[in-house]
């Protein structure tokens, strides 16, 4: 353990502000590093806890164009509901900045001169792709090509997420515009390089210095750079986005968005400092060596904050450099990759309207992709709420605390003689906390996560083998005793489950009517028994409630409508998607084809894709559901003459019933259509 430190400062990458926090967020960087911040709290150390909104960059000027908006409102709207989203998830930050902000702009502006002034930052002109048309040059994200390194067709203009490699623009194989569809040509302009070469050997000792400490990733990608050698990069970009490149004379340049949201992290703990009315209190943290700074992220941000931000602390001097750099790899869904842009993801502001945040706390906190990808599967967090959560931890408090609300009138039973059991379970519980905090230290918060569990498992099989229902009467001290003991424990996993499942553990500490743990709490002594005897506790009540398989099959049956969507949006690129089996006329007579008029239609609460249509069907009323909500509005369905398929067996859709289908075309976007009758048939008329 690193106990030379003074301080300790904790980042979390600045999430872009143009898109929700989804569960691979969560997975690759958020509930790592709350653990760790919640948990050197609990060991007593100074540690501050820094993020924000990345707010600049092409990805949020493309999201603007896509939402027909302007960028500022675009992170204006996501920056509120991500810093919304983390505190109701109980990711306690210290500061939540956003990199739009005057403070940000001179950090980074000073940054700049500053290193322009010592010679680190060269100006000069290369060769960009231009899109004639748009009469704009094309940054990284507005071209689409082929990848030179692994051949994938849909590589961004500077990056391949497919293999992952960053090579230059120019490198990219039939690249694309992504505002006219045109191919580009290439022109000049004039930028600024920042000469990363000269850090390379500084860079080399300062990795190697690490090799004993950091993660195998980090030290790979980052070993990797190295030794491909550091070229100068350009940290400008011909864009009216962002922070102005702070020359005279010097219009339609920004700041490259890596170049200053590294920065985010400096200018955030500035609005931080300002805030506690200690404008300089900053400096404590970013320039002192007796603070450990430690950068969490997502793998694909590693080489960004150990060689990059590294470079332009040593180039700008007086700063500490990250001490580790924890990164994840990434989290998949359900054996597919995350992505945000094919709609296979899950938001956290949706999931905190439908589940406590602990269940996914505690969900993700054990199965984090921190050695290699990892998949979250709904089935999987079903059961790890139901088998572990409930079954484990909550069960042993539950039948602690209604034993002695029954038979100890709510208060803590006096601890007597101790025998065998009760000694031995004391011990393993007073050990826990070392035991814990030694994975904790070494960023291994899955096997932390799993050692909480296993003490709450010690835990019921002590109540088991103690079994109080019976000395309750052969033996009542014996059984104050062993309840006693098990209030202690109680008591001891709250604490120690705090870092991972925060709400759960404040509502035991009321249970246990004892102050809260934040502020009072010491991890070290977690394990010790704090409890008086005679102490009057709290009511009780159910830490978590079973997830039922109708609910998971609910979530499942959404993400299958996403997967056609998605089978959908492939078979369009192919063009045509391949002609199915012949079938004979008897086969397609099957099918009862009716004319229907929409009577009523109404989203389905919590679905993107879901309409509920009440339908007239002329001999009958019938209700259905169609997965086109993202297509088609309530109102411009009300009063349609549709077909539909009328003998169709029922089907629940995220549990509403569906009788019947209506026909539309299978393809989206100019393709997609209703089908509908142009004169007005009678409703209930077959089609054949
Ligand atoms: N916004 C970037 C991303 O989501 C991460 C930036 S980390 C920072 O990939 F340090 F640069 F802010
Ligand atoms: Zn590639």
């Amino acid at each position: 353990m690193q106990n030379n430190f003074k301080r300790i400062l904790v980042t979390s990458a600045l999430p872009y502000a143009n898109g929700h926090i989804h569960l691979g967020h969560l997975a690759g960087c958020y509930v790592p590093s709350d653990i760790y911040t919640r948990y050197q709290r609990l060991q007593q150390r100074e540690v501050l806890h820094i993020c924000g909104s990345d707010e600049h960059g092409v990805a949020i000027t493309i999201s603007a164009e896509k939402e027909k908006t302007t960028p500022q409102a675009i992170v204006d709207k996501y920056h509120k509901a991500n810093k919304e989203s983390f505190k109701k998830f109980g990711i306690k930050f210290d500061n939540y900045s956003r990199t739009s902000l005057p403070i940000h702009h001179e950090t980074s502006k000073e940054f700049f001169l500053d290193l322009l002034s010592k010679g680190y930052l060269k100006e000069k002109e290369e060769e960009q792709f231009y899109d004639a048309d748009a009469k704009m040059f094309l940054p990284d994200r507005y071209v689409e090509g082929t990848c030179p390194n692994c051949g994938n067709d849909k590589a961004r203009g500077d990056q391949c997420d497919n293999c992952g490699k960053y090579y230059d623009q120019l490198e990219l194989k039939n690249p694309k515009s992504l505002i006219t569809g045109k191919t580009p040509i290439v022109k000049k302009t004039k930028h600024w390089f920042f000469t990363l070469g000269k850090f390379q050997k500084k860079l080399e000792e300062y990795t190697e210095s690490h090799s004993k400490d950091w993660k195998d990733n980090t030290l790979q990608q980052t070993r990797s750079w190295l030794k491909e050698g550091l070229q100068d990069r350009a940290v400008t970009r011909d864009l009216s986005w962002g922070i102005p490149v702070p020359i005279e004379g010097v219009e339609g340049k920004v700041l490259y968005v890596w170049f200053d949201a590294v920065l985010g992290y400096i200018s955030s703990t500035k609005e931080w400092a300002i805030q506690q009315g200690k404008p300089e209190k900053w400096k404590e943290y970013w320039c002192d060596t007796s603070t450990r700074y430690i950068a969490f992220l997502g793998k694909d941000n590693i080489v960004f904050h150990t060689i990059v931000f590294p470079a332009e602390l040593m180039a700008k001097g007086g700063y500490i450099l990250p001490d580790n750099v924890p990164a994840n790899e990434f989290l998949n869904l359900e054996g597919g990759k995350f992505s945000k842009s094919r709609n296979n993801a899950i938001y956290l502001k949706d999931i905190l309207e439908r589940y406590p945040a602990d269940t996914f706390r505690y969900t993700l906190a054990t199965n984090l992709p921190e050695t290699k990808d990892s998949d979250f599967y709904w089935k999987d967090f079903q059961a790890k709420n139901n088998n572990e959560l409930a079954d484990i931890y909550g069960n042993f408090i539950n039948r602690t605390i209604t034993f002695v609300a029954k038979n100890f009138e709510n208060k803590v039973p006096k601890r007597g003689k101790m025998n065998d059991l009760d000694r031995e379970v004391l011990v393993y519980v007073q050990t826990a906390p070392q035991r814990i905090a030694v994975f904790i230290e070494q960023f291994k918060f899955r096997d932390a996560t799993m050692e909480m569990m296993n003490v709450a498992r010690a835990a019921n099989k002590y109540f088991n083998d103690s079994e109080p229902w019976k000395s309750f009467k052969t033996n009542p001290e014996q059984c104050g005793t062993t309840l006693n003991i098990c209030l202690n424990i109680v008591r001891s996993l709250a604490v120690l489950f705090s870092p991972v499942v925060p709400f759960s553990s404040d509502k035991v500490f009321k249970m246990l009517n004892q102050n809260s743990i934040v502020d009072n709490e010491q991890w070290m002594n977690a394990g010790e028994p704090q409890l008086l005897d005679g102490h009057q506790l709290g009511q009780s009540e159910i830490l978590f409630t079973k997830i039922e398989d109708t609910t998971i099959e609910q979530e499942l049956s959404t993400l299958g409508i996403n997967a056609e969507a998605k089978k959908e949006n492939e078979s369009v690129v192919s063009n045509y998607a391949p002609v199915k089996p012949q079938i004979t006329y008897d086969d397609f007579a099957k099918v009862d084809l009716r004319i229907a008029k929409i009577i009523e239609a109404e989203a389905v609460p919590k679905s993107k894709k879901l309409i509920r249509l009440q339908i007239d069907l002329g001999f009958e009323k019938r209700q259905i559901v169609a997965g086109i909500a993202e297509k088609l509005s309530p109102e411009q369905l009300i009063g349609k003459t549709i077909i539909v398929v009328a003998n169709l067996a029922p089907a629940k859709l995220m549990g509403v019933e569906s009788q019947g289908m209506l026909l539309a075309t299978a393809a989206d976007g100019a393709n997609f259509a209703l089908l509908t009758s142009s004169t007005n048939v009678d409703s209930g008329v077959g089609i054949k």
